[in-house]
């Protein structure tokens, strides 16, 4: 079922989901030609890009693919850049959906994507650690929410994303935002920081120790 629903072109689960949700997925074609128009920035690695309502993945998936061509078209001929880079591509990559089947299959399709590419570029020597960190960025960053109201429709706790960015070398730094205080900007300052001031629009609500990229899933948390 499951993959049936991510590898086909479906672009409809139900009429109920269609009707509840406005649940129709985009199609192969549509995907690309919409990308296509902001093509310099789907080639960029560390461009980012947010789906408010991701759906399984359809425009993700194409990102990240053009993503680890440019990776694969540089670093091919070393594997610690190359799992750098992809894992820089990987960590720029965001989506939402009020569906949790959707995210769970936004996630499994994005990791088979970099799975399939490491495995055909390095075969027998695929580390775990990379997949572990790639497996890890996934789930911060492909989240269950509802993104009209910035909150998880199960816990009704607000969204927060990981900004992750490559400071030096090898290291990668994770700052923790509310998806909401990114959006509107009007509700700034009902966000104190530890000082009890009002904290700036891109104030981190959790700021992380900076990272080797292949142990990102070591400091494994999620609490704020
Ligand atoms: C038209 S589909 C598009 C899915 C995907 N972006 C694509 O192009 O294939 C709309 C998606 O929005 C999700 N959705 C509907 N309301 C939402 C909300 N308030 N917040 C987040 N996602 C929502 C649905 O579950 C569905 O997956």
């Amino acid at each position: 079922m499951l993959e049936k629903t991510i590898y086909n072109d479906n672009q409809v689960k139900s009429k109920k989901r269609v009707a509840d949700h406005g649940e129709v997925f985009t199609s192969e074609r549509e995907v690309n030609e919409m990308l296509d128009l902001v093509k310099n920035e789907t080639e960029r690695i560390d461009s980012r890009f947010l789906e408010p309502a991701c759906g399984n993945g359809n425009f993700l998936a194409e990102i990240l693919n053009r993503k680890l061509n440019v990776v694969d078209l540089r670093y091919i001929k070393n594997q610690n850049e190359w799992e750098k880079y992809a894992i820089i591509g990987i960590s720029s990559v965001y989506g939402v959906d009020i569906m949790e089947d959707n995210t769970l299959e936004c996630r499994a399709r994005l990791l088979k994507i970099f799975e399939q590419r490491y495995s055909a570029n390095f075969s027998a020597k695929i580390s775990l650690d990379c997949l572990k960190s790639v497996e890890y960025i996934l789930n911060r960053n492909i989240l269950w929410g509802n993104a009209l109201d910035f909150t998880n429709p199960n816990t009704n706790e607000p969204i927060v994303f990981s900004e992750w960015t490559n400071v030096s070398g090898s290291m990668i730094k994770r700052r923790d935002y509310v998806f909401r205080f990114l959006v509107e900007k009007t509700h700034q300052f009902s966000l104190f920081n530890e000082e009890g001031q009002p904290a700036a629009i891109d104030e981190p609500v959790k700021d992380y120790p900076v990272l080797h990229f292949l142990k990102l899933a070591e400091y494994d948390t999620n609490q704020l």
